[in-house]
């Protein structure tokens, strides 16, 4: 973790927790930095969240806390906010998501922390930011989405409003995060000075849902001729799988007919023509109810239906090979099976097998930000307090002696012995 990887010599103290926070941390790890998770004595609640082994850390935690250390560290306690303050004044930037007000409870707020080391950056994420009528909220992964606009965006028009399989409250405001650590980190090598950087993940999804602020104001001009189906009040409503883009698009139905066997074809404005003499030879090429993209659009029913019925003799992969040859952009909706036996993906290292002590062999997802010089090991996620010594030895400078008096104090409490 200390080699010259893009990150290294930034030490992160890393207070987050559940998703959103440690996703973001966890690609710091992944760049080099030396992340030091600091964990209550029970630990991050999610050890021990959606087991699949008894007693050993969850998935939900292995998963989202690779290339980090671990240390525990009663904040309630007085030796404990002491060993806290050393390790402010030992790291580049401290990375926290509790609950509204929890660290000015502590004695912990950005004010206090940037006296003791002013050229800390302290990284926050919250529901709703620390200021504005929903500041005092705690917030979730769907609790964002809800309030972003992701949820009123997503799903049939007709049908109730659909969270996205994506993360994008919870690892997409880790993603904000980082970029905005990566920006604080470049400005305080002009100025020696930290800051103050906070994401909230409602503003997060409303930047992720970008497009359909694009389409909120276009229906102040009249309807959205590229959503299929729609009736429009004044609000962008729920596009079901419809592109959303210039080129009109949809998923398609593939044999055998499973939940996943459908291929998702875009039907690019110049490819238009090979499409059609492939499906439905020169009659469809010449066929006036699909002659230019206005008529594609206002037709878009059939044009699925007639590529629904093309689709049906052909498998998801199949059909991907036959457009590929004639360059429509398309792809096969991918099962988490799929992906885990693809060959592009393992290629790219996106699918990793770890070992851990308590588990054995587990899969984490690799790094999907690739340097040409600062290739990404991964390695698994500690075990609760597994480094606490070492942290207080090496990095604080206690001594043994020392290290006894703070757990006898109360500061941390040892991880228990393993069998
Ligand atoms: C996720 C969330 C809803 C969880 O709420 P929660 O379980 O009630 O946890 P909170 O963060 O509010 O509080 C944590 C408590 O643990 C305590 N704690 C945390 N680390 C500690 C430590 N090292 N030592 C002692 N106590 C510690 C805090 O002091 C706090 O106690 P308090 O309520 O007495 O002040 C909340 O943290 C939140 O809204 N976070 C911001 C948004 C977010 O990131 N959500 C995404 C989650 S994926």
């Amino acid at each position: 973790m200390t080699d010259n990887k893009a990150l290294s010599g930034i030490r992160i103290l890393d207070m987050t927790h559940v998703q959103a926070g440690p996703t973001s941390s966890q690609l710091m790890g992944f760049l080099g930095a030396d992340v030091i998770k600091l964990e209550s004595p029970v630990g991050d609640a999610t050890r021990g969240q959606l087991r699949d082994i008894p007693d050993a850390d969850s998935l939900y935690f292995t998963m989202l806390n690779c290339n980090k250390r671990s240390i525990t560290v009663n904040l309630k306690n007085e030796k404990g906010k002491e060993i806290f303050t050393k390790l402010i004044e030992s790291c580049d930037v401290v990375m926290e998501n509790f609950g509204p007000g929890v660290l000015d409870r502590l004695g912990f707020g950005w004010e206090n922390v940037q006296q003791i080391n002013p050229r800390i950056i302290m990284a926050s994420i919250k529901g709703f930011g620390t200021e504005g009528p929903y500041a005092a909220f705690k917030a979730y992964e769907n609790v964002a989405q809800a309030m972003g606009g992701a949820m009123s965006t997503s799903g049939f028009f007709d049908g109730a409003p659909v969270v996205t399989g994506a993360q994008i409250g919870d690892s997409g405001t880790g993603v904000h995060l980082m970029a905005g650590i990566l920006a604080a980190l470049l400005q305080r090598e002009r100025t020696g000075r930290g800051q103050y950087v906070e994401c909230a993940m409602m503003d997060c999804v409303m930047n992720l849902v970008r497009v359909k602020w694009r389409d909120h104001q276009r229906l102040t001009r009249g309807p959205l001729p590229e959503y299929w189906h729609q009736e429009f009040e004044e609000f962008t409503p729920r596009a079901g799988n419809d592109s959303g883009g210039g080129q009109l698009g949809n998923a398609i139905q593939c044999k055998p007919g499973g939940p996943n066997d459908y291929l998702y074809i875009v039907v690019q404005e110049h490819v238009w023509q090979a499409l059609a003499k492939r499906v439905g030879g020169d009659e469809l090429v010449s066929d006036p109810r699909f002659a230019k993209i206005e008529d594609r659009r206002a037709n878009q029913g059939e044009m699925w239906d007639l590529l629904t019925e093309f689709a049906s003799t052909y498998t998801k992969r199949e059909l991907m090979e036959i457009l590929n040859e004639i360059d429509v952009p398309c792809g096969p909706i991918m099962s988490t099976t799929d992906l885990a036996n693809d060959e592009h993906v393992k290629l790219r290292e996106m699918y990793l097998e770890l070992d851990h002590p308590e588990r054995g062999k587990w899969y984490n997802l690799g790094c999907p930000i690739k340097l040409s010089d600062s290739p990404v090991e991964v390695t698994r996620s500690p075990l609760l307090g597994e480094h606490t010594d070492e942290i207080l030895g090496d990095v604080l400078g206690y001594d043994t002696n020392a290290i006894d008096d703070l757990k006898e104090a109360g500061a941390f409490s040892r991880p228990p012995r393993r069998k």
